[in-house]
């Protein structure tokens, strides 16, 4: 088949249940990119011609927005198994009609360029292909109260994607309506196609669990060599006003800080933190106070804008750490919330945040309340 037109349904539909309650995890952050976006990503990288359909549970539009970057691609709703959501996928393609379809877990963020390439090629002459890999450990079956020894010799794990004549998988899914088939090469065998493997990648593991999860932090990680620290510092002094912005956070008070934007203290510290990181001058450059749009700005926006530098070198924010000087207000109650609203805006694990506080004790400004320091590090990795 010359260049064939390819589309790849992601099935993203899944509550994620075995992840455990909250967001499921095609939602969730790895390093301020969720898992959907870095398998979007992937697939991208992988396949730069293909179309892409995303299939989303009901009720999930705005989950799917507030989790991938603007360039998302269109969107189907699903079903209640992941059999179930594949179809709705490939009938929303009948007016697109490719030629093959790749099927891939949204919840398998990485590897898919390893095998793409291949898949395509042998799509292409009909049938079934899929990505797998053998199991390395000796096998038991659990059968009657007891663990059975099980053959592990010919055992295979399979992942996806799972390629397949766009004509052919749409005829067999239809025919396995309301079956139980837990992917697609089940649902071309019971239609008599005939199903082939290739040698899978190990990155390819689908997110299940925490540990899962934890794998995939390691994952990116370590393509990541570059590591970077960068420290910022800010003041602002205390004007009239009831609250005062720190982290993100509105804390009650007697002032508020002067300053052109809302005065973030924390956050312009760790803004400039992050631009220490890469090179990239000061808060004050990127966004000059002589600048009116930025007058009483929410200083989240420049932490991310900071970040998205980061991002456009490949790199991703690892960790960070703020100290907040004054007497007062004071910050302990509103710590934790500071934490969450910093691992929030950069999309990191609530551990790789750090928010502490001091006072000097009634010496110098700060002592004499006249205004909040802060200072930041943050850390950084990046390609190497
Ligand atoms: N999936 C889907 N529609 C469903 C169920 C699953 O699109 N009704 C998708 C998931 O979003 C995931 C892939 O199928 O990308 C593999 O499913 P699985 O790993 O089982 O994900 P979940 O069903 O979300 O997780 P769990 O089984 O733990 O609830
Ligand atoms: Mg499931």
């Amino acid at each position: 088949m010359n260049s064939p037109k390819v589309s790849v349904i992601l099935v993203a539909a899944g509550r994620g249940t075995r992840l455990g309650d909250g967001l499921p995890k095609q939602y969730r952050q790895i390093f301020g990119r969720s898992v959907l976006q870095r398998a979007i990503d992937g697939v991208r990288a992988a396949l730069p011609g293909a179309g892409i359909l995303t299939v989303i549970a009901e009720g999930a539009e705005a989950l799917y927005q507030a989790s991938t970057d603007g360039d998302r691609p269109s969107a189907v709703l699903g079903g209640d198994t992941r059999q179930a959501s594949v179809l709705k996928g490939l009938e929303a393609l009948v007016e697109e009609a490719p030629d093959i379809v790749l099927i891939h877990d949204a919840a398998r963020p990485f590897g898919v360029e390893t095998v793409a390439a291949d898949l395509v090629a042998r799509a292409g002459k009909g049938g079934g292909v899929a990505p797998a890999l053998e199991v390395p450990d000796t096998l038991r079956r659990a059968e009657g109260g007891a663990f059975q020894p099980m053959m592990r010799d010919g055992v295979w794990r399979v992942q996806t994607p799972q390629a397949f004549l766009y004509a052919e998988i749409l005829a067999a899914h239809r025919k396995a309506a309301g079956q139980a088939l837990t992917d697609d090469l089940s649902v071309a065998e019971a239609a008599g196609l005939s199903v082939t493997l290739i040698p899978g990648d190990p990155r390819a593991f689908k997110i299940t669990t925490q540990a899962d999860f934890d794998q995939a932090e390691t994952t990116v990680l370590a393509a990541l060599a570059d590591a970077r620290t960068g420290h910022g510092y800010d003041v602002h002094a205390f004007g009239p006003g009831d609250h005062v912005m720190l982290c993100g956070v509105r804390v009650p008070y007697t002032f508020a800080l002067a300053g052109h934007s809302d005065a973030d203290v924390g956050l312009h510290a760790l803004t400039d933190a992050v631009l220490g990181t890469i090179g990239a001058a000061d808060i004050g450059a990127h966004f000059p106070p002589s600048d009116l749009q930025w007058r009483g700005a929410s200083s989240d926006a420049f932490l991310r804008h900071a970040v998205s530098l980061v991002a456009a070198k490949g790199g991703i924010v690892a960790h960070v750490d703020v100290t907040l000087v004054c007497e007062a207000p004071k910050v302990g109650p509103h710590r934790a919330a500071m934490v969450s609203r910093l691992a929030d805006i950069l999309g990191l694990a609530a551990d790789r945040v750090s928010v502490k506080a001091t006072t000097t004790e009634g010496l110098g400004f700060t002592g004499r309340r006249e205004g909040i320091a802060a200072y930041a590090t943050a850390t950084v990795r990046l390609p190497a």
